[in-house]
Parts: C-alpha cells; structure tokens; sequence
C-alpha cells in the first residue's frame, strides 16, 4: 500500500485526492448532474458515486443507467458499492475495472431498510465483513476504502479493533460518519470519536456528518484531527461548499460563484444533457428539497417544485419564485 500525506492532498495508490474534500455517496443525489455542478463550482478532490449493488451492477447499462452515467470530468470518481452474504462480488469488481473507476468504496455503515433484508451495510457481520473486503483487496489494484458509523453503541475498544481489521484486511482509507448505527440525523454527530479511529490506524482518514459551513469545516477537522472532510447533504444545499472550505483551508484559488438562480438552472441543464427525460424530475424535487434551504421562504419552492408534473413546469415554478426572492 503506497499512502502519503500532505497537507493538502492524499495519495492511495494510483490516485491523488487533492484537496482532500469528498462529496459523500447519496441516493439520488450524488449523480452525475450534482457531480458536475461541483466540478464547475471548484474545490471537491474526491467524488463517490451512490450505492450500488453488487448483485444488479454486472448487467446495468452504463449508456442508460442513471447511476452509471458519468463524463471524464467527475474524477476521481471511487464507485461505492454494499454486499450482502452469499452476494459474489468479483464480477462487480470487474465491472468497476471496466468502468474506470478510479477506486471502489464499500458501504458498512449505511442503516436503510433494503440493506436489512441482504445483510449488507451496517447490517453486515465482522467476519463476512473481512471476507469482503479481502477478496475485493485480492481483485483489484484500486484504492480500497470503506465507510463505516461509530458501531452499534459506543464502545471505543471494539470501534478500534474493527478499523484495525479492515486495515489488516487491505482498506487503503477509512470513512467515518460520526454517529451510531441506529442514530438519526437530528443527533449531535460525534467529531471527537472519529479522533480515536484517525489515532489507531495508519491509513488515512475522512470525517464524516454535519458539516455545513466552513466554520464546520475547521471544527470537525480540528475535533477529529482527520486527514479529509466528506459532505453530504451540505453539497446539496450549497454545492460550492467545498470550494469555500479548500479556499479557506487549502487556500485554493476560487472564482466567484454564480447567482443561486443561476446555480439552480445549471443544475437542470445538466440533469437534461445527462439523464434520460423520465429520470430528470425525481432528481430536481430531491435536490430542491435541499436548495430550498438557502431562502427564507424556500418552503414555497420546495413545494412548488414538489408538486410539478414535468421538468418544465417545475423549472417555471422556480423561476417565478427566484423572480420574487432577491438572490
Ligand atoms: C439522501 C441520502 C442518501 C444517502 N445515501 C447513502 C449511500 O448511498 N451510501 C452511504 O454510504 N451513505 C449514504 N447516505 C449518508 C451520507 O453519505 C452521509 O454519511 C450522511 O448524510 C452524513 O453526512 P452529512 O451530514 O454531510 O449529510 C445518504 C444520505 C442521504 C441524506
């Protein structure tokens, strides 16, 4: 394993991650449409696509899969991908080689209810846990990474031992989300225990939740003392989150940002110009949702948008709310 460290970037084999600001895997959201939204507002090193699953993505299309499209610009792209027992994930992996996935991710610490039924996400057991992760490890000369929670309670000892298995087992970076296994988003996210994995282990370390703003930012990085910064629903709100953040804190050079209306309808020509007509509104109702929160009365958007029955009424809607809105 070939991990070095600077300031600003990291290095994981084949792959430079500079600076080290992640958007995190989201269903629904981090697609290609919101990756390239974030390669034009600057400042993300790292995407990650969102989950995928072993079983389906042999036989997915990428020419018409919505969670396969992807332009050369949305780089370094590490595709996350959750396994459940009994699931073969060799032929997934090829598949990722085929993609040009710069590196692969393994979700172990997503709660949602389909991963119940397969066992897989925070779902899965230790042991076939380290089965995984050693055939992928044995399958591919890609960066390996893994994003786990704090655990099923917090017990520092057993946290420990877990993020040093997946290191013996070949993970070349750890993903932390600061919560537990069963913890919601309205609970405090626990910056401070991402400390003690980033203190046992030797590859690097991205913290993960709550992080909205730059002043979040300096905070979680100094609480966890980690080497990068993953966000999720921040992007979504703001996508020029992270070129705030690596302004401030990798003093990156950023241009100034469009007009929040401006930002909005990039983001639907570029849902148009990546996805098939049928994928587009799903996609802006559960993006506006998020963006909505950078108006005071952005409820009435939400809703609007909620409401549209094609992607031109809801680009309409919207348009006659930033019309009264002064942004
Ligand atoms: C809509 C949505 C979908 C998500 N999908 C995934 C996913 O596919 N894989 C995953 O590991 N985590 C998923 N997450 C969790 C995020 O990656 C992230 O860990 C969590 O939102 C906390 O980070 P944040 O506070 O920056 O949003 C999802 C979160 C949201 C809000």
């Amino acid at each position: 394993m070939t991990v070095k460290l600077d300031r600003n970037r990291l290095v994981l084999r084949s792959c430079t991650i500079d600076p080290p600001l992640a958007l995190a895997p989201m269903v629904g959201l981090s697609h290609s449409a919101l990756r390239l939204l974030i390669v034009e507002l600057g400042g993300a090193g790292l995407f990650f696509s969102e989950m995928l699953s072993v079983g389906r993505l042999p036989s997915e299309n990428e020419n018409i899969s919505p969670y396969l499209s992807r332009t050369p610009a949305e780089s370094p792209l590490f595709y996350q991908i959750f396994a459940g027992a009994g699931q073969d994930v060799l032929p997934a992996i090829d598949r990722l080689h085929a993609l040009n996935a710069q590196g692969i991710d393994l979700n172990l610490g997503c709660p949602a209810p389909a991963l119940r039924k397969l066992g897989a996400g925070s779902f899965m057991g230790d042991k076939l846990i380290a089965a995984t992760v050693r055939t992928i490890r044995s399958a591919t000369s890609l960066p390996l990474s893994a994003k786990i929670r704090l655990g099923k309670t917090l017990d520092e000892k057993s946290l420990v031992s877990f993020c040093k298995m997946l290191e013996d087992e070949g993970i070349d970076l750890l993903t932390v989300h600061g919560r537990l296994h069963g913890e919601k988003f309205c609970r405090k996210v626990r910056w401070d225990w991402i400390a003690k994995v980033k203190k046992s282990v030797a590859v690097p370390v991205i913290a993960n939740g709550g992080i909205f703003s730059v002043a979040d930012a300096r905070k979680c990085l100094h609480e966890s003392c980690a080497d990068g910064l993953m966000i999720g629903r921040g992007a979504a709100v703001r996508p020029w989150i992270f070129a705030e953040i690596a302004q401030d804190l990798y003093g990156l050079e950023i241009s100034k940002r469009p007009s929040l209306t401006e930002i909005y309808f990039r983001f639907i020509a570029l849902l148009e110009a990546r996805f098939q007509p049928e994928r587009r509104l799903g996609r802006l109702k559960q993006f506006t949702h998020y963006y909505a929160e950078n108006f005071a009365f952005g409820h009435h958007l939400a809703t609007g948008v909620q409401n549209a029955d094609s992607i031109e009424e809801a680009s309409d809607t919207a348009g006659k709310f930033f019309e009264k809105s002064d942004k």
